[in-house]
């Protein structure tokens, strides 16, 4: 490869514990109601792990599919890098929890934390190490278990999250006009992150063991009605920018995949943009909002259902805690 290179998709996969939530659960601990979370959220359903599955038993599970589809063993990859706020522990990283239970060869491998952001921030650490031909084989992965970390006392924020992890394989390719074509990540710490006014925040925790009963300021919390609001105009943003880079590059934008976790956010968004709403992956009324691992697995299950296919272009979309938010296009 002596021209140009660019980090093209070779595989997907993802995983998802076995326990269904459904909505009607969470009346035993608030007042809510299956109606007000359908119509509000559009999540119907969502997945918790069981005691012993964590984010690395689902990153692992999710990464042997992604190599699979790619047609790849582990030996072959040379980097890992997990999109994480709910790693097993803060130390050995996710990544390297993966790393050894693929049983990999002594490649890097690193943990990443932007939240719902997070597995677009990963994608572009994997497609610059193939850019700058530091590394052929990207394994990169979004896992989350958000229900360790939601307080079952606030109906704001309990019924939105679920568990779950996504994979990719990003390969070395100098066909032209194929690959990640372009990234744009932002951040807005000051907004979101910090002080009195934090929108979402998650306190410093590992999800190895359950919660105990008596930590409760380990809990996620979040003001919906804001971050909402965020989400939206940031939605708007990101593929109104998308849809006129791609209008100038005359390419064609197959399929939209946004962070899952309101339906409203979507049309919204879809509606201010004049995007089609036939080439929208949506997958949240089974799964919710599963933060770094949602576009990963909605990624997965567009490619397995054939809603993308080689040549075509597709769109990924994500906003989240920190506040984070990004873009990134690829040809497929
Ligand atoms: C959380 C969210 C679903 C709330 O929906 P909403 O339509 O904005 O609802 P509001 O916050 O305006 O609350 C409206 C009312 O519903 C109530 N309510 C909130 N959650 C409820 C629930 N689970 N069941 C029943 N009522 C609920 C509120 O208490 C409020 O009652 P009030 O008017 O008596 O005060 C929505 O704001 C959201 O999706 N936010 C973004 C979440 C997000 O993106 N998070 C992660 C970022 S990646």
């Amino acid at each position: 490869m002596n021209g140009s290179i660019a980090a093209a998709l070779r595989g997907t996969g993802s995983s998802l514990p076995g326990r269904v939530v459904t909505n009607d659960w969470f009346t035993n601990y608030v007042e809510t109601s299956d109606e007000w979370i359908r119509t509000r959220t559009g999540i119907r359903e969502r997945r918790f792990v069981g005691p012993n599955e964590t984010s690395g038993t689902l990153a692992i599970e999710a990464s042997r599919q992604a190599l699979a589809a790619a047609g790849m063993t582990p030996d072959e990859l040379d980097m890992i890098v997990c999109a994480t706020v709910t790693p097993d522990h803060m130390c050995p990283s996710t990544a390297c929890v993966i790393q050894a239970g693929l049983g990999c060869r002594p490649i890097p491998a690193m943990d990443l934390s932007a939240a719902c952001t997070g597995f677009l921030y990963a994608l572009s650490v994997g497609d610059q190490f193939i850019r700058t031909r530091s590394a052929k084989n990207v394994l990169v992965v979004g896992a989350d278990i958000l229900s360790r970390t939601i307080d079952l006392t606030d109906r704001n924020t309990c019924i939105l999250f679920g568990d779950g992890a996504g994979a990719v394989v990003l390969s070395a390719t100098d066909t032209p006009d194929h690959g990640i074509r372009s990234v744009k990540l932002f951040a807005d710490g000051a907004a979101g992150g910090v002080g009195a006014d934090r929108l979402i925040h998650l306190p410093a925790k590992v999800t190895l063991q359950p919660p105990a009963a008596e930590k409760q300021r380990d809990h996620i919390w979040m003001n919906g009605r804001e971050v909402f609001k965020f989400a939206v105009q940031r939605m708007i943003e990101l593929t109104q920018d998308a849809m006129d880079e791609c209008g100038r590059l005359g390419l064609e934008i197959k399929l939209l995949i946004p962070h899952q976790v309101n339906q409203r956010i979507i049309d919204a968004a879809l509606e201010r943009t004049g995007f089609p709403t036939d080439r929208v992956m949506v997958n949240l009324s089974n799964y919710g909002n599963t933060s770094g691992a949602s576009v990963p697995i909605a990624l997965d299950e567009a490619m397995r259902a054939g809603r993308a296919t080689p040549g075509d272009t597709v769109l990924l979309v994500a906003f989240g805690g920190g506040l984070t938010w990004g873009s990134l296009l690829l040809t497929l």
